[in-house]
Formats: structure tokens, sequence, C-alpha cells
């Protein structure tokens, strides 16, 4: 099968196609044709070396394809049957817990760069039905990390409003969501043509956090206060996020790309009784609730560019390029 790999120390520079053989799957397991992975900003930070991994890692945490072959004591999956990827195949349910963390395919284990993909049950649940297997690969880190943010952990109802930030993939997977649930959505975006995009999504106030750099202040005046932040800026945005939100609001910490660190603004989230959680993805029972949600209500991922499994390395300068709107895929 062909693979791609990543060379020490990382760099877009260091990915390389490769050969290998497809593992056949012992008991308990399954072995999968892989199809389609697409992009995160996580994967992108394991092949850019700013998270370490093992020499010759197959990157990738987002895997789509149809089951190959079952090995003994498998009753759950037949070959033929269309699959998605799990962020964490130990997390099955329950809290999470260091050990349930240990494994994350294309990072601390080889992952979905590959066209053959070989492992325990529990790292693959179905595919919804009538998904491509790009539209599923998508599932499994951005839509699922929106899913827990919103619905397991923030309860959302119908009615409440629901800020989201910019237009990567976990962002659009929220406002799909939010429109889902019945929801009120403000979403940002540093691009206008972006915000036309967005609104033709369903998204009912728009915001430039560029022009606007006080866009939380804006939120809260337009709609009267918001329920559930989906905050993937992290340190630069969190003041904002805090002023947008009501009195008990929720605000769903999932993303580093407005920085690491930064002053925590104690006094503003003690005051406004904010409800503040991190989100790292969620588990494999979070992601059955959310392909059950969407083939009732047919929701479809957005998808952008797609490329071809050699070509990694050019799926990830287009990510680089902030051009994309939604998904960027791999296909093979
Ligand atoms: N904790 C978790 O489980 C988890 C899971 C998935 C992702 N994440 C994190 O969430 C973040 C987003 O991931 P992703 O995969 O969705 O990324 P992505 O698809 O690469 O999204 C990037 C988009 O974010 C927007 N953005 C960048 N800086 C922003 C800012 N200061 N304010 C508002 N929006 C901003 C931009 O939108 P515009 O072009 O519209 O301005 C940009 O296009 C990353 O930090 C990632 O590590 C965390």
């Amino acid at each position: 099968m062909k693979v791609m790999r990543l060379r020490k120390p990382g760099g877009l520079e260091n990915l390389y196609l490769d050969e290998a053989d497809a593992r056949e799957p012992g008991p308990g397991e399954i072995q999968v044709r892989v199809h389609a992975t697409t992009l995160n900003y996580h994967d992108y930070a394991v092949v850019a070396g700013m998270i370490p991994a093992a020499e010759g890692r197959i990157p990738m945490s987002d895997g789509a394809g149809v089951v190959t072959k079952v090995g003994a004591e498998v009753k759950d999956f037949a070959p033929g049957d269309q699959v998605i990827s799990t962020f964490f195949p130990r997390w099955t349910g329950g809290d999470i817990h260091p050990s349930k963390r240990e494994i994350v395919p294309g990072d601390s284990a080889d992952g979905f760069a590959a066209e053959y993909h070989t492992a325990p049950i529990d790292a693959f649940t179905r595919a919804p039905q009538g998904y491509t297997h790009a539209e599923a690969a998508s599932l499994t880190c951005a839509g699922l990390t929106a899913w827990r943010a919103l619905v397991e952990e923030g309860k959302m109802r119908a009615g409440q409003t629901v800020l989201v930030q910019g237009t990567g993939g976990v962002s659009i997977f929220a406002l799909q969501f939010a429109k889902m649930f019945g929801c009120r959505v403000i979403a940002t975006s540093s691009s206008n043509d972006k915000l036309d995009r967005l609104r033709q999504m369903g998204a009912d106030h728009l915001i430039n956090y560029r022009e606007t750099p006080e866009w939380g202040k804006k939120a809260f005046e337009l709609t009267g206060a918001v329920d559930h932040v989906v905050e993937i800026g992290g340190a630069g945005t969190l003041e904002q996020s805090i002023a947008a939100c009501r009195q008990g609001g929720h605000i769903s910490l999932i993303g580093v790309l407005a920085g690491y660190k930064g002053e925590v603004p104690t006094a503003l989230i003690m005051g406004k009784q904010i409800r503040l959680i991190g989100i790292t993805v969620g588990s494999r029972e979070h992601q059955q609730h959310m392909i059950d949600a969407i083939e009732v209500n047919g929701m479809k991922p957005v998808l952008d560019k797609s490329f071809a499994l050699e070509e990694l390395a050019e799926a990830f300068r287009y990510q680089e390029s902030g051009k994309h709107f939604g998904k960027i895929c791999v296909e093979f």
C-alpha cells in the first residue's frame, strides 16, 4: 500500500511517499481500505514539527473508508461497511482519563495517510449513510469537537445564541450544529467574502473581527448576550468571548490560533459566572451520538479543495495560506 510518512524533526519538506504492507486483522480488529482524510490544525502541528512525532510516523487523525477484512470475534463490523476513525480509540465513553488518551492516530500512533489501516474496532465507528468518504473523514476531529462543545458539554437548546469564530473546520461544524438545533448564530471572520458565505449558510449576525476588534462587545449588543462561545482563538480572543457572553454563559476552550498563553481575566469570568471548559475532541460514544443526529437531520459537511495522497504537503501549504473555508480533503 501507499503511505505518507514524516521524517524527524518534521516540516512539510520532510513528508515523503513510501510503501508498506497492509496488516492482517487480529482478534477484535478490522482492516479498512482508507479512501479519505481531512486536514486539522492538530495534523498541521504534527507535520510542521510543533508536536514531536516518531521517525517515519504516518500522519493524519481523520480517516474514512471501507472495511476489507474482520478478525476473529468481530461482530459489530463486516466487510463492505463504511467507517470513520475515532480520534481517541481508547476513549470509548464515560469521563476522560489519561489512559484513554494515550493513543491518537497520526500523533502518538500511525494515522490515516495510508491506503490501509488495521486496528481494534474501537478505532472506528460507522459512517453516516449517504456520506462520501471525504465527508465522513471530516467528522473525526473537527466535527466531533464542535459537537461535544455545544451538545455534550454545552447542552445547547433551541432558541439559544451561539458565537463561532472564523471559518475553519471546527467553527463551520459548530455553525451547522447550532442551526440544526434551532439556535441563532453570530459568526466572525477576517474576510468579508467568507462572511457572505457564512450568511448563505444561515448565520444570523456577521462580524469582521479584523475591522471590529471589540467583536465580543458588538456580539453582546447585537443579540443581548450569547449563550455559547466556541473559542478557537484561545489567549488572544478569550476576553472578547467573555464580553460576548451572558451571565452564566458557556465558553468551550478549543483552540490556540490567537496564542497559547495570556492573562486570565479571573474577575470577569467570576463576575459573569461563566462556565469555561477545555475540550479535546470527544469519545467514541459522543461520535455515535453525533452520527445519529447527522443522519436524522441530513446535515452535510462543508468541503473545500481536495488533494491526492502524494500531494499531502501541498494540502498543508494550502491550509497555511488560510484561504480555505471548511475542510481541506485528501482522497485516494
Ligand atoms: N481542542 C480540540 O479538540 C481541537 C480540535 C480541533 C481543532 N482544535 C483547534 O481549534 C483551532 C481551529 O482548528 P481548525 O482545524 O478548525 O483550524 P482551521 O480549519 O485551520 O481554521 C483556521 C481559521 O480560523 C480562523 N481564525 C484564525 N485566527 C483567528 C482569530 N484570531 N479569531 C477568529 N478566527 C480566527 C480563520 O478564519 P477566517 O479566515 O474566517 O478569519 C482561519 O481560516 C486550532 O487552534 C486547533 O488546534 C482543537
